[in-house]
């Protein structure tokens, strides 16, 4: 076998490219895993030993010099190309073209919440800024005197109002006022007199669900959660409820959620939930006897954090640019 004849031919080739991609084929289709040097070398295992020792010999000579002979084209047609796009022309005198594509992370997750929910029946709330005493405490089964008042420091103005410290304030205006079946959804802005740090700011989006109606069971409570997790992950996220207290729901129930990162997981607290509290029904004239209901809130703001691997609270108000920019959306 004479490799003298394709020699001339090879070296046309190589002397032909005139671009990146040409040259990666033409690499492969000499010496890439079907290449015709690479299916030659493999054929000289079944040649005569005499044959073996000549052939073999020039067979790799070509190939190291065809290697050789593509990185010093490939670094001529690198240096080409980098030369004509600094010689393109750039107009200066057009008017920049500037639009906004980004999005709040907060108005994203809300506008994936607002889009799934109204999908499944429910009416949209948002929670007032301000709430009365009885509204944000009392009615939710949280008397002055009950310890459970020190879970959410407050904000109280000077007439015995408050800035609603949860999107909870909401329930009791919604069970007395809406017709049953009641099928709720109250997002707002919530406000805690806490120390601003990486994981806790003063003020902080929630979302909340509500449902009454008659015979209503934790059945319906997790078929609803599971519902709306799927919609919002696109997957079903692998969650687990156990018992948790919250004044306003009897049993009480927290959901976690497992997150995983970088190969490790754990279970991070995520939502509040259960099934309405009698004394809840009660203060909104609704007879515990005759109606059910559950209730399941959450922090949008968490959910923001855990979506997009955010892990300082202080971020979404602090109007960075360079923060903003990363949120495109459309
Ligand atoms: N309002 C509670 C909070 O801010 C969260 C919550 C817990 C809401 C249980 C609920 C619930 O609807 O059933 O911590």
């Amino acid at each position: 076998m004479n490799l003298e004849h394709l020699k001339p031919e090879i070296n046309a080739g190589i002397a032909a490219l005139g671009s990146l991609r040409d040259l990666i084929e033409y690499r492969n289709s000499l010496v890439g895993k079907k290449g015709t040097l690479t299916e030659m070398l493999k054929n000289v295992a079944s040649l005569s030993p005499e044959e073996k020792k000549t052939f073999g010999k020039s067979l790799n000579e070509l190939r190291t010099d065809v290697e050789n002979q593509l990185t010093i084209k490939e670094k001529e047609i690198r240096e080409n190309e980098l030369k004509t796009a600094e010689n393109r022309f750039i107009d200066m005198t057009v008017p920049a073209q500037w639009q906004s594509r980004t999005q709040h992370p907060i108005k994203i997750v809300q506008s994936d919440i607002i889009d799934i929910v109204t999908r499944m029946g429910f009416s949209l709330w948002r929670a007032p800024t301000i709430s009365t005493e009885f509204q944000n405490f009392d009615a939710l089964n949280i008397p002055s005197w009950h310890p459970a008042r020190d879970m959410q420091d407050t904000f109280w103005l000077t007439d015995g109002r408050v800035l609603s410290t949860q999107t909870s304030c909401l329930q009791n205006h919604l069970i007395k006022t809406e017709p049953k079946p009641l099928r709720a959804m109250v997002l707002g802005s919530v406000y805690r007199n806490e120390k601003i740090d990486a994981t806790h700011d003063i003020m902080f989006e929630q979302v909340e669900w509500i449902v009454v109606d008659k015979n209503i069971n934790i059945g319906h409570l997790k078929w609803t959660i599971t519902t709306i997790l799927t919609e919002l992950f696109g997957y079903t996220p692998k969650f687990r409820m156990r018992p948790g207290y919250f004044p306003f729901v009897e049993p009480g129930i927290e959901v976690d959620l497992w997150w995983e990162r970088d190969g490790k997981g754990r279970w991070l607290e995520f939502m509040g939930s259960g099934l309405i509290h009698p004394n809840v029904l009660r203060q909104a004239d609704v007879d515990p006897e005759e109606y059910s209901g559950f209730a399941f809130g959450f922090g949008l703001t968490r959910l923001a954090m855990i979506r997009y691997g955010i892990n300082d609270i202080r971020l979404f108000h602090e109007n960075k640019i360079e923060f903003l920019e990363q949120f495109a959306v459309g």
